[in-house]
């Protein structure tokens, strides 16, 4: 190919899968015949605890190996070319939380050079460049144990930039933080998805956004829907309800229906939730169901109703986030 120098496969999708399968030892199926094609932008992954999210992310980023079907980042096969693969994609894993006794300039610098970065000054730039970027320039000189919860996640996200990949798996980044580090992400998640390709599985369907091009939903380890947000929330329609009743007919409804939310008014119950077939009676349908209530109606038609929501969440601890 010309003169380019950038990959001849430049064209192909940044994330191509087909016909995956993934058997772990012991003969737990944990993806299934998995076909998804992501070209670029924020894409999130959803799908209830053990659906798989975690197995697929660490497929595409070479650390699993699939029992069967193929993988492909910007062209390249994740079992043939997995230097050139790794070279394409940050990943900020689950459980990311190590370096704890290193600052965070440490961190970024070691990994910075574990990457190829041999000129000092060009790490230096560089470093700063990702600190910026992630809005951890204060804490530059801390250590990772004395960041608070959602700084650690930043930081994740920072070591998973620092090669400047096209491609960021980010796996369950907002689990344990507060509101405010939650809309923080949410934005850096925006920012950062504006020039290159981000995957983001998470079981919090509010965190994607409206920055969240794309939504690819895993269940039991297939996947049932692949589609911008807005048709999720087309097949919801009708199946969202709002109600103001008593509290005796409330509870009632509540051991019936998976309810979304709860509030009091004037003495009666509003509740909002999700049906399969019938309304309760009383009921409307609304208008605009949020896209959580379109995960969740989508969830229930399916049988799962055990969805886990925001609420669910335990915090993780975050000791001594404001001392130096
Ligand atoms: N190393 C392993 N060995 C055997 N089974 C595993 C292993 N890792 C995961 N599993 C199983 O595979 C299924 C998918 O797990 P995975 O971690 O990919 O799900 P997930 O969607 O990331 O869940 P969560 O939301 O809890 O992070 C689960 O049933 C899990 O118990
Ligand atoms: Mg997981």
């Amino acid at each position: 190919m010309a003169l380019d120098a950038a990959s001849p496969l430049d064209r192909s999708p940044s994330i191509e899968i087909v016909g995956l399968r993934h058997v772990y030892p012991g003969g737990h199926v944990a993806l299934e015949d998995v076909n998804l094609t992501i070209e670029s932008g924020l894409v999130g992954l959803l799908g209830p605890n053990g659906a798989g999210k975690s197995t697929l992310m660490r497929i595409i980023c070479t650390l699993v190996e699939p029992s069967d079907g193929e993988v492909r980042i910007a062209g390249y096969d994740v079992r043939t070319d997995r230097l050139s693969v790794r070279g394409m994609l940050g990943y900020l894993p689950q459980d990311f939380g190590g370096w704890r006794l290193h600052r965070v300039e440490e961190v970024l610098d070691t990994l910075a050079r574990l990457s190829g970065l041999r000129s000092k000054s060009t790490r230096r730039e560089r470093v700063a460049d990702v600190i910026d970027q992630v809005g951890l320039t204060e804490v530059a000189r801390r250590k990772v144990k004395k960041l608070s919860g959602g700084m650690v996640r930043r930081l994740g996200v920072a070591q998973a930039l620092i090669h400047e990949p096209d491609v960021l798996v980010v796996d369950e980044p907002t689990v344990g933080l507060d509101p405010e580090e939650r809309i923080r992400f949410r934005q850096l998640m925006a920012d950062i998805g504006r020039d290159r390709t981000i995957l983001l599985s998470t079981h919090i369907v509010a965190d994607l956004g409206a920055a969240c091009r794309e939504i690819a939903l895993l269940d039991a380890g297939t996947i049932v829907f692949q589609g911008p947000p807005s048709n999720l929330v087309a097949l919801a329609d009708g199946k969202v309800f709002s109600v103001a009743t008593s509290v005796t007919y409330a509870e009632q409804i509540e051991a019936e229906y998976e309810v979304v939310s709860r509030a009091i008014q004037g003495g009666e119950v509003v509740l909002r939730g999700v049906a399969v077939d019938r309304l309760p009676e009383g009921a409307d349908a609304v208008d605009e169901p949020t896209l959580e209530e379109s995960y969740m109606a989508f969830m229930a038609a399916r049988g799962r109703s055990e969805v886990a929501r925001q609420d669910d969440e335990v915090d993780e601890p975050t000791d001594g986030r404001d001392e130096e």
